[in-house]
Formats: C-alpha cells, sequence, structure tokens
C-alpha cells in the first residue's frame, strides 16, 4: 500500500479537523500541520484579533498564501480552516499531492462542538447555528467535490473516524 504524500482535511467548523488530524498523523507516522495556528503563530496574534484588524478578506488572503506554502509538504496531515474552500484558486493548493479527506458533520454536531468558543469570530453573535447553516449550505457542495473521500463523523468517537479513514486512505 503507498500513501499520499498529504492528507488533507477540509469541513465546517467544529468538524473536528484538528483533533482528528492530530490522531491520524500519529497513526500513519506524519507530521501534523494546522494552517489556522500557522497562521497565529506567524502573525503572532490570534484569528479573532486578525479578522478584527485585516477583516475577513485579510484573514482569507493569509490563509491562501499559508496553504500554497504548505502545498509542498510531504509525508503530513493538514488540518484547514472551515473556509479554505471558500476561493476557488484555494482548490488546486488544497488537491496538490494530497487525499483530500471531508469530515462530513450535522449542524447538530458543529453546534455542540462550537459551543461558547471565543476563537472562531464567525461565531460571535446572537444567532451563531443560523450562521452554520447558512456557511453549511454554500460550502457543503465545494467540500463534496474536492473530497475523494467523505467521511461522516456524527455519533462517532475520534478513535474511531481515526480506524475507518486509515482503512480508506
Ligand atoms: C473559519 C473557520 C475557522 C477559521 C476562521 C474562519 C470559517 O477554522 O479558519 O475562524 O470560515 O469557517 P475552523 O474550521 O478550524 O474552526
Amino acid at each position: 500500500m503507498s500513501l499520499p504524500k498529504r492528507v488533507v482535511l477540509v469541513g465546517p467548523m467544529g468538524a473536528g479537523k484538528s483533533t482528528i488530524g492530530r490522531m491520524l498523523a500519529r497513526e500513519l507516522g506524519y507530521k501534523f500541520l494546522d494552517s489556522d495556528r500557522i497562521i497565529e503563530e506567524r502573525c503572532g496574534a490570534n484569528i479573532p484579533w486578525i479578522f478584527d484588524v485585516e477583516g475577513e478578506e485579510g484573514f482569507r488572503q493569509r490563509e491562501t498564501a499559508m496553504l500554497d506554502e504548505l502545498s509542498t509538504e510531504h509525508e503530513t496531515v493538514l488540518a484547514t480552516g472551515g473556509g479554505a474552500v471558500m476561493r476557488s484558486e484555494n482548490h488546486a493548493l488544497l488537491k496538490k499531492h494530497s487525499v483530500v479527506v471531508y469530515l462530513r458533520t450535522s449542524i447538530d454536531q458543529q453546534v455542540e462542538r462550537t459551543r461558547k468558543d471565543r476563537n472562531r469570530p464567525l461565531l460571535q453573535n446572537d444567532d451563531p447555528e443560523g450562521v452554520l447553516r447558512r456557511l453549511f449550505a454554500v460550502r457543503d457542495p465545494l467540500y463534496t467535490e474536492l473530497a475523494d473521500i467523505i467521511m461522516h463523523t456524527d455519533r462517532k468517537s475520534p478513535r474511531l473516524v481515526v480506524r475507518q479513514l486509515v482503512n480508506r486512505i
């Protein structure tokens, strides 16, 4: 069996991309990278600050530059931000040398897993569930189109998702 150079995880906020990515990397003997965390490290500021000062557009520019830089990494599992699919130029960067895995997650689970989260600027309002619903309607077709593997995560432990992924990659 030959492993892909990269495994790229896409999906909405609360899909478990970071948790599953870290565990999957350990299982495959790969390095784990999280594009949001690297953007924060490079910028010396957290994502809410970047959105506040540079706007969502500023964040998206940083995100595209980061996906470009990380597209040449080998033996890595990459967790992406939920909006990484929103720019069409990112699609080729996400697909480069990689198996793209869509962690498909219901709105209920997204709401549950992002409750009380302060680090996601798009959800800091009166109706985070409504936002998650609207984003899902737009993004689910994009995640689906990009994906080589669609993995449902509802009612599954991260450990089970990882075990099922290892069998399919
Ligand atoms: C975003 C998702 C976040 C982060 C930023 C924007 C989005 O990442 O990139 O807050 O547009 O869905 P997670 O999916 O890891 O929460």
